[in-house]
C-alpha cells in the first residue's frame, strides 16, 4: 500500500501527530510506502497513485487556517512558514483548492490539531469535504486531536492516540 500524510503546521504539533499518523499507518503494514510531506511538498506526481492520503492542519479561528490568522499566529518558528508556488502563503485551505483529482480508488482521511475547552471547532471535517470533492472516498471519520495550548504541547496521549489512528486506517484499507 502506498500512503501521503500531508500536514500543515505552524509550531510543530501538527506535523508531530502527522508522523505518529505514518508510524501507525507502518506498523499495521510494515510494507508500505509512508510519506509525510508538508503541504507546500506535495506535487501532482505525488498523488498520482490510487494511494490513501490524509491530511491535517490546525484550527485557527474554529476552521482551517487562513493566510490572515497564519499572518496573525504569534512567534511562529521559520520551519512553521509554507510557501506555495511563487512563493505565496500555503496552508491545507489553499492546498484543497488546487490539488487534482482523485485517481481512481483513492481514499482519503482527514485530521486536525486544536484545543481541549468549547467550542474550539476544528479544521478536520472541512478538509474531509475538501478531498471528497476531489473525488476522494473517505476512510475514516475526520478527527481532532488536542493540544495543550495554542503553541503546543499535544496533550499526553495524543501521539499514541494518532498512532492508532493510522494503524486503524491501515487495517480497513
Ligand atoms: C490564530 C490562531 C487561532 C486559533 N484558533 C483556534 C480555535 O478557534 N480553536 C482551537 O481549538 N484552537 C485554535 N488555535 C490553536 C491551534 O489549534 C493550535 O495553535 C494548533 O493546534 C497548533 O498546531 P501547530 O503547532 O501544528 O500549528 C488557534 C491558534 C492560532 C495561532
Amino acid at each position: 500500500m502506498e500512503a501521503l500524510v500531508v500536514y500543515e503546521s505552524l509550531y510543530g504539533n501538527t506535523r508531530k501527530v502527522a508522523e505518529a499518523i505514518a508510524a501507525g499507518i507502518s506498523s499495521t503494514d510494515p510494507g508500505a510506502l509512508v510519506r509525510v510531506l508538508r503541504v507546500d511538498e506535495v506535487t501532482p506526481h505525488d498523488l498520482s497513485g490510487g494511494q490513501l492520503v490524509v491530511a491535517g492542519g490546525p484550527t485557527h479561528a474554529l476552521r482551517m487556517s487562513t493566510a490572515q490568522s497564519r499572518r496573525n499566529a504569534p512567534d511562529v518558528p521559520a520551519a512553521g512558514h509554507a510557501q506555495g508556488p511563487g512563493g505565496s502563503d500555503m496552508g491545507i485551505r489553499e492546498w484543497l483548492g488546487t490539488m487534482p483529482d482523485a485517481s481512481n480508488g483513492a481514499r482519503a482521511a482527514a485530521f486536525d490539531t486544536r484545543l481541549a475547552f468549547p467550542p474550539s471547532g476544528g479544521a478536520a471535517r472541512a478538509i474531509a469535504k475538501g478531498m471528497r470533492r476531489h473525488g476522494y472516498k473517505i476512510a475514516a471519520r475526520p478527527h481532532g486531536f488536542v493540544v495543550r495550548g495554542a503553541r503546543g504541547p499535544l496533550r499526553d496521549g495524543e501521539e499514541q492516540a494518532a498512532r492508532e489512528w493510522g494503524a486503524a486506517l491501515a487495517r480497513e484499507h
